[in-house]
């Protein structure tokens, strides 16, 4: 599953851009007025730092929407346009869809819609875990669902999750085999927290510059660290009792078994 970050702002994803870990970012008119920013200005900035950016379309009516789904596809060769799915929305996705512009459905809340969505040729449909969620059902169900019936129906549209409001939703959308799962920079940042990491983490850096302080060269240092410094991991490793002697040279398979 690839990992979008679903925000406008240029800073968060200038830092996710610098993690490695993001192939995306989702936008929506709440989240560009949020950022404060021009809409064309902001989505072009982002443009700069990774592709595959979605841009919502404001109009309500199809025509509209054709015309500025084509000025927003303009603006960077990024850009994917929004839409949302209502008949409007999904009328000029087909038109857009039809001339190459890669189309995000959004507000999809169950399979039908989704199917309505693949049916114009969408790019990408997005259902919107979080609020159904809001509202005491499955949302990441959904998701499985979506994916299961584009499995069933060999359709190629890409599910990507939204709305996604924490990290156990991330963990949920790659187990139903989403292709994107798009997240808040905080949800984001929290996947990479595990507590054995931190621990693991400040154990070897301490391990490392108390052999420095002790004198050892960077080849040597483990082998120079005094007895009552050594690792928890080597300690508990060496108070193990030895494996009984055959006399024959030792494996490399046998060493393994140990
Ligand atoms: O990607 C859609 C997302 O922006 C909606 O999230 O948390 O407002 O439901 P949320």
């Amino acid at each position: 599953m690839k990992l979008f970050l679903d925000t406008a702002e240029y800073e968060e994803v200038k830092t996710a851009v610098e993690w490695g870990v993001i192939d995306g970012v989702t936008t929506n008119p709440t989240l560009i007025a949020k950022a404060g920013q021009d809409h064309e200005t902001q989505v072009k900035k982002i443009c700069a730092l990774i592709g595959n950016v979605s841009a919502e379309c404001v109009s309500e009516k199809r025509d509209n929407m054709i015309v500025e789904g084509r000025r927003i596809a303009a603006w960077h060769k990024n850009v994917i346009v929004k839409v949302p799915l209502t008949p409007d929305g999904l009328g000029a996705a087909k038109i857009l869809a039809g001339e190459g512009i890669r189309i995000n459905v959004t507000l999809c809340f169950s399979v039908n819609q989704a199917l309505l969505a693949a049916a114009v040729g969408a790019y990408i449909i997005s259902p919107f875990a979080g609020r159904l969620d809001d509202i005491n059902e499955d949302g990441m169900r959904v998701v499985a669902d979506i994916v299961s019936a584009y499995r069933q129906q060999e359709i190629q549209t890409k599910v990507l999750a939204a709305s996604i409001r924490n990290p156990m939703h991330v963990t949920q959308a790659a187990l139903a085999g989403a292709d994107i799962g798009t997240m808040p920079f905080a949800v984001l940042r929290m996947l990479f927290n595990h507590p054995l990491t931190d621990a693991g983490q400040k154990r070897f850096l301490e391990d490392y510059r108390r052999a420095r302080a002790s004198g050892g060269s960077e080849a040597d240092d483990g082998a120079r660290a005094k007895p009552d410094e050594r690792s928890e991991y080597r300690k508990t490793q060496e108070a193990k009792p030895a494996a009984p002697t055959t006399g024959k040279p030792v494996t490399p398979e046998a060493a393994t078994k140990r």
